[in-house]
């Protein structure tokens, strides 16, 4: 099995923190550690593909060093593909599968997850090897908590032999009403954004449901260089391929798609609130990073990695402190976040 790590988010809900020049999965956010980092971490001790395995992170041009150093610091080795522009998930997977040997079993994985628990996940990585060997794009799927219109919903098929599902259906980001509608209906579990499929399952996936974006992928690969471990995909080739991310492109008209259940904790870690939730909360629900101090305030979260930052009297707040930005905001409205970065963007 090889892992393939998806690098190219720009995490604009954790501004301003996460910036387009250092987005969130290169920010040390837990134990002073980046998830980019934790990742890698985790997908070596995954049996198979322990010391010595290498991966490969998918990643923008501008990033290479910032990944480069997170690998050297969770000591993995591989190679870095590097995207001159972003085109979404399905382009960066066609890259790292073009890359791949046929038969290669890859674990595609988000590079911006916390999932404390690595045993929890090498086990649900290894129920999915059956079905990914008999050529199904497995996915991996949490039971949600509430509706949320940012993931994909996985309608569980019938059970396999071997621990993994059919899916029923497959539905991206649902709007409110429908994704209200989904846990209603009870048989659904959010999608991980974890992939495990052989790289030529994907390839022909990607044939015959996106087969513009394959063969523009086809051709900058054709003409990447390479310069140590960094792999240049031929920039005017990938520039003109459209972008689209892999469960539109894909999984939503895909019939060969499984799912394997995750009862371990986690969290993609894409707003303030979860970012909070990574913390403990005294006794009022306050949760407090670096030098904040939350005085007769209740669930109100202080990231303060810098200056002192108190807050008295708050409720329900969020207060982001960085050394040229700071953010206060309502926790209620911690979604909202990536609206205020276009607003920041179109005045500069
Ligand atoms: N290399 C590369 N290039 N990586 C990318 C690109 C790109 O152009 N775009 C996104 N990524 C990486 C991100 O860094 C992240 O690690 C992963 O691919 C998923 O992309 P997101 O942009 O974070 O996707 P999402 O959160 O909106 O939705 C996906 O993940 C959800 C779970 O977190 C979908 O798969 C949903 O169905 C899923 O529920
Ligand atoms: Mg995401």
């Amino acid at each position: 099995m090889k892992a393939v790590i998806l690098c190219g988010g720009s995490g604009t809900r954790l501004w301003p923190l996460s910036r387009k020049s250092f987005p969130k999965q290169f920010v040390p956010l837990v134990d002073n550690k980046s998830l980019l980092q934790l990742t890698l971490e985790r997908v070596a001790r995954i049996n198979g593909s322990g010391d010595g395995a290498e991966v490969i992170c998918v990643a923008a041009e501008e990033h290479r060093f910032l990944v480069a150093e997170a690998m050297q610091a969770a000591k993995a080795t591989g190679r870095i593909v590097l995207e001159p522009v972003a085109r979404n998930t399905a382009p960066a997977m066609a890259l790292a599968a073009l890359q791949a040997q046929p038969q290669d079993l890859l674990l595609f994985c988000p590079s911006d997850h916390h999932i404390p628990d690595t045993q929890a996940f090498a086990a649900m990585v290894q129920q999915g090897i059956p079905a990914a060997e008999q050529g199904a794009i497995v996915t991996f799927g949490v039971v949600p908590s509430f509706p949320s219109t940012a993931y994909g919903y996985i309608e569980q098929g019938s059970a396999g032999a071997d621990g993994s599902f059919g899916v029923a259906r497959f539905i991206e980001k649902p709007g409110a009403d429908q994704a209200q509608a989904l846990l209603l209906q009870g048989n659904v579990l959010w999608n991980a954004g974890i992939f495990l499929v052989q790289a030529n399952t994907l390839l022909q996936a990607l044939q015959q449901h996106v087969p513009d974006i394959l063969q523009s992928c086809r051709q900058a690969m054709a003409e990447a260089t390479q310069d140590q471990q960094f792999i240049r995909p031929e920039p005017e080739a990938f520039a003109v391929c459209r972008a689209d991310s892999i469960d539109y492109a894909v999984l939503e008209r895909h019939p060969q798609v499984a799912v394997v259940p995750f009862a371990g904790a986690w969290s993609d870690v894409g707003s303030w609130n979860a970012v909070a939730d990574l913390s403990p909360a005294d006794e009022q629900g306050n949760r407090v990073d670096g030098r904040g101090l939350a005085v007769q305030s209740e669930r109100t979260y202080i990231h303060a990695p810098h200056r002192v930052v108190v807050t008295l009297g708050t409720q329900d707040l969020l207060v982001i402190d960085t050394p040229d930005a700071l953010l206060v905001a309502a926790s209620s409205h911690a979604e909202q976040v990536k609206g205020v970065v276009a607003q920041l963007d179109a005045r500069h």
